[in-house]
């Protein structure tokens, strides 16, 4: 929001005509979180309210010369909700064109709140369309008197989900925001006033930002903010941001990789929202499968690559566990459908976060060949992986910038964990009582992990002790052998130490003959891994004087550890958790080796080469 005062003597297009200039450059500084399309919409007293967006990159967007405009918002989306298309891009508008509105965030009762809009016209396949068409009908039952502000405040109260909005109205001179989950900062300088989901959109403008809380809203104009919270105006204060825009962009964290350990939180928050129906004991992943596919379902192939395959290795135990239905984990690149399968009867599941892994998708390939049905789980909409299958859920992990996969694997883990419990109870072999323990554990994984990260300064200090270790064993037993196998890659990827996971109880038939004082051992020691026989292994180790550290059960203590990290009791998920001591012990031993965390060499963020 601008009073277009700024005068153009310096010649650089001030005053009113910046305002689109300052909402594209805010999305270039915004595009590392993650764009497959963009868009403005820009309001000025004479030219009303402009609109244009388009898939692709943000310099694809060619923003309006609007010389009068002087409110602009604008949106670089990561999909959630319909592939990248220009009708999927925001600004989404209403029936009459007059207000618009861009979103981060999901909108949970989004088809039930279009079911209520059925004489409302919708132009695109996303979540965040119903609330351009909400504010519209506010406005409409105020007739005329009402405004932006408290048409938004009406909608807020029937919306489930997170969100943060931002909406402008032809003919009105404020922006309007509200926040419910997902982040809200603003700023001022001497004629403009900022909001961003992240203050790297306009530090360049100012470094003075106000971050608001959930549900608060606010009335943007050029002469400053009006800040409310349960309709009552409230000061949330200002705070000097003093990182440089390239640490800004992660969050003030040194990398991605780390900050993204940090965001496993809400990503994990995201993946589940509106999925569980925890008293009724099932999920809804909004997938469906054939009459009686399920039924008859004799095999499920999981394929993948990596982190991804090992995330694949945890549910795979699962899917057997909570849907009674075979199940078998293949590296891609190794896949074939198998003699003596009936491909009427198996599911070929690819686990990919970009969805453009070259290995994964042969496999997938194959497997269509092979006449089998085939599903993705992924972070990516409108990946190639997602064209290619008869069905997809999505992890809604958010775009993930290292190269080591990090809150991916969690949100893969709980997606496939859903699956599971969907196709189980589907197929009749999952009672309802037996769900709600595992889903009460997906309820309560979001506040585990935190519980971990919390605890990242002993994780720090075992590193430092142990991270100049000649080589690094991870053991575990169950669900706590994937674990091991992701907490050794994450290692050697980032660190470039030589590091090797095992089932714990393999240790004796041959890897024991490695075992000296300079290789540590990192155990899983929790629920859902055989914690005791595992310790049994690692005291083998011991005796050959390795050293040891283990990631514990709460309420559990295995005395002769060197380090013991405690794991919250959250059930089956508990491996999934102690991973998160796992990609903070490699964080910080490749930290403390200055490695080139977010890009190790040799290594990119999608293969897409066989
Ligand atoms: C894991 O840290 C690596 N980035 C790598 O193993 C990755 O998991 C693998 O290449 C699979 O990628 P995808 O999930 O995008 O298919």
């Amino acid at each position: 929001a601008n009073d277009g005062a700024t005068g153009d003597a310096a010649g650089d297009g001030g005053g009113f005509a910046r305002v689109g200039d300052i909402v594209h450059e805010g999305l270039r500084n915004l595009e590392y979180r993650g764009y497959d399309s963009a868009g403005v919409a820009l309001v000025g007293e004479a030219s009303g309210l402009t609109v244009a967006k388009r898939s692709g990159e943000v310099d694809n967007l060619t923003v309006p010369d609007v010389a009068d405009a002087a409110l602009g918002v604008g949106h670089t989306r990561w999909s959630t909700h319909g592939p990248p298309t220009d009708a999927n891009a925001h600004p989404h508008t209403d029936c009459t064109g007059d207000v618009a509105v861009v979103h981060n965030g999901i909108v949970e009762n989004h088809e039930a709140l279009k079911a209520e809009l059925a004489d409302h016209e919708f132009t695109s396949d996303t979540d965040t369309e119903v609330i351009p068409h909400l504010i519209e009908e506010e406005l409409a039952a105020q007739r005329g008197e009402g405004d932006l502000l408290n048409a938004v405040r009406a909608v807020e109260d029937r919306l489930e989900g997170s969100y943060a909005i931002c909406a402008v109205r032809e003919g009105e001179d404020e922006i309007v925001v509200a926040r419910r989950g997902s982040p809200l900062v603003l700023g001022r300088d001497d004629d403009a006033t900022f909001v961003a989901s992240d203050v790297t959109a306009f530090l360049e403008h100012t470094r003075d930002v106000t971050y608001l809380e959930d549900g608060d809203v606010a009335a943007l104009s050029a002469d400053g903010v009006e800040i409310y919270a349960d309709g009552e105006s409230v000061d949330r204060g200002t705070e000097t941001v003093t990182w440089e825009a390239d640490a800004a962009e992660k969050g003030g964290y040194e990398h991605y990789m780390r900050k993204e350990i940090h965001e496993q939180p809400e990503a994990l928050r995201q993946t589940i929202a509106g999925r569980l129906d925890v008293d009724g004991g099932g999920v809804d992943l909004d997938v469906s499968f054939p009459p009686g596919f399920l039924a008859d379902l004799e095999e499920i192939q999981i394929v993948a690559c990596g982190t991804s395959n090992y995330a694949g290795r945890y549910a795979a135990r699962l899917f057997e566990e909570l849907s009674g239905v075979r199940a078998t984990v293949e590296i891609a690149s190794e896949y074939e459908f198998g003699a003596g399968r009936s491909p009427d009867r198996t599911l070929v599941v690819a686990v990919t976060q970009s969805g453009e892994t070259a290995d994964t998708l042969g496999a997938v390939r194959r497997a269509n060949a092979a006449g089998a049905r085939t599903f993705a789980v992924t972070n990516t909409l409108g990946s190639t992986v997602t064209r290619e299958v008869d069905d997809t859920a999505f992890i809604r992990a958010g775009p993930e910038i290292g190269v080591a996969a990090t809150k991916t694997f969690a949100s893969q883990v709980a997606t496939l964990t859903m699956l599971a419990v969907a196709i189980g109870r589907e197929r009749g072999a999952l009672a309802a009582a037996d769900a709600r323990p595992v889903l009460e554990g997906l309820r309560d994984l979001p506040g585990a992990v935190q519980q971990v990260l919390d605890n990242e300064d002993a994780v720090r200090e075992a590193a430092t002790e142990y991270g100049d270790s000649g080589a690094f064993f991870f053991v575990g037993r169950q669900l706590g052998v994937p674990v091991a196998l992701e907490g050794a890659l994450k290692l050697k990827e980032i660190s470039y130490d030589h590091a090797e996971g095992f089932a714990a109880g393999e240790l004796k038939h041959g890897p024991l003959a490695l075992v000296t004082p300079d290789t540590p051992v990192l155990a899983v020691l929790t629920d859902g891994a055989r914690a005791d026989e595992t310790m049994n292994n690692v005291t083998e180790a011991q005796t050959r004087g390795a050293p040891a550290i283990g990631c514990v059960s709460a309420g559990e203590e295995y005395a002769t550890l060197d380090v013991s990290l405690p794991v919250p009791d959250v059930g089956l998920v508990e491996p999934l958790v102690a991973n998160v001591y796992l990609q903070l012990f490699a964080y910080h031993v490749a930290n403390d080796k200055g490695r080139s965390i977010d890009k190790p060499r040799n290594l990119a963020k999608s293969v897409t080469v066989e």
